[in-house]
């Protein structure tokens, strides 16, 4: 699987990999693909190095990225206690009612919530990027817009390539406009942050309208067909996060969560803005649904839902609460059957895709004669 973005990043395979787990990233890289450690939760930078340092090191050289989601527009002296502050009471008393209801014990005393999505402020961001650019990322990528030209000058001065998420061709062309360098376009499937739009319709829309940038398809891919099915609309590799959550090297904390995934077909997601204020696909569950009921009081907008729910679904979590128990994936998870080695992983990508590549030749000559 070989285009010219793998080859001008030195890949043997145009798969890229989002995962948030420094392992996971280091071993797609090592099996000859693209690992980009997303970097979101990280609210002390001081951790992130650490990470990065581990992801380099288990790396064996190979080139990998990192994923942050930066705002496109400054929001400057905005603290963490502000947006606190502007969450309704009667929210908070709905995210404690549904835990007293289902029984969801407290963390322990002064044991800080683990899950604070604030990689979204620009001075974490700013942090994360600094720590960054003192590892030799090879690309830099954004999840929820462009980044700032600031971000970019200084990621192209390092020799980094810049990617940026795109649910629509309005969204790629507005990246291409940013100078970004490689546009992942992430149809309605993909587990996270998603538009409306399918990969099948977005692929080539976004191939079409940011040419001869490359793009990478991404959303609902999980088999080598499924990835020669991007690059056969016109993508220059594929951009996969949801199939690594069940690899032996990802850390989800949670045995059933694993347990769950792994028996979720793919009609149990859900496109909720229940996690983070905006839609995002995610295992559908009572929480989701307690969110997403008209009854209810409804979500709060990005960034204020984050942090309302932070330290319930920290809760949630540590204690496996089965029926809350969720995460961001996509509708592949219905082909996550298996806890496989992300080699395992990538092998089975590269042999489907020489299947679909057969077949498809064989079809083509068939056709031709
Ligand atoms: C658990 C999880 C967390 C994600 N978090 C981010 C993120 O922080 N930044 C980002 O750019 N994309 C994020 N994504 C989206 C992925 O980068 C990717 O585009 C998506 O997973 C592709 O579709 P797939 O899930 O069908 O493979 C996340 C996806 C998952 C499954």
């Amino acid at each position: 699987m070989e285009t010219e973005l793998s080859r001008e990043l030195g890949i043997e395979h145009a798969i890229f990999g989002f995962t948030p787990f420094p392992a996971v990233a280091a071993a797609i890289s090592r099996a000859g693909g693209f690992g980009v450690l997303g970097a979101v939760r990280y609210t002390d930078p001081q951790e992130l190095a650490r990470d990065l340092d581990r992801l380099e090191e288990l790396a064996d050289g190979k080139p990998y990225g990192l994923d942050v989601v930066m705002p496109a527009k400054k929001v400057e002296g905005v603290t963490e206690a502000d947006v606190e502050a502007m969450i309704p009471e009667a929210h908070r008393g709905f995210v404690q009612e549904l835990l007293t209801r289902y029984g969801v014990p407290e963390l322990a005393e002064g044991e800080a919530s683990g899950w604070r999505i604030t990689g979204w402020m620009e001075e974490v961001a700013r942090g994360q990027l600094d720590v960054a650019f003192d590892h030799p990322i090879k690309l830099l990528a954004n999840a929820l817009g462009s980044p700032p030209p600031d971000v970019v000058e200084r990621a192209h001065a390092h020799g980094v390539l810049v990617a940026a998420l795109a649910g629509s061709a309005e969204h790629a062309r507005r990246h291409a406009a940013a100078g970004i360098d490689v546009v992942v376009a992430q149809g309605y499937e993909a587990g996270g942050h998603t538009g409306e739009i399918g990969s099948m319709v977005l692929v080539p829309e976004v191939v079409e309208a940011v040419a001869p940038l490359p793009v990478l398809a991404a959303g609902g891919i999980g088999s080598g067909e499924q990835a020669a099915a991007g690059l056969a609309l016109g993508a220059q590799g594929v951009w996969l996060g949801s199939l690594w959550l069940t690899t032996e090297e990802a850390d989800l904390h949670s045995a059933a969560l694993t347990r769950k995934l792994l028996a979720a077909g793919s009609g149990d997601t859900v496109r909720s803005r229940a996690l983070t204020g905006k839609p995002a696909r995610q295992l559908r569950t009572v929480w989701t649904d307690a969110w997403d009921d008209p009854a209810g009081p409804g979500t709060l907008p990005m960034p204020l839902q984050g942090l309302l729910v932070a330290e319930a679904v920290s809760r949630i979590q540590k204690y496996e609460v089965g029926e809350l128990l969720g995460t961001p994936v996509g509708q592949i998870v219905g082909r996550m059957t298996s806890e496989r080695s992300v080699q395992a992983v990538v092998d089975d990508l590269t042999r489907g895709f020489e299947r679909a590549v057969t077949r498809i030749n064989r079809i083509a000559g068939r056709s031709a004669t």
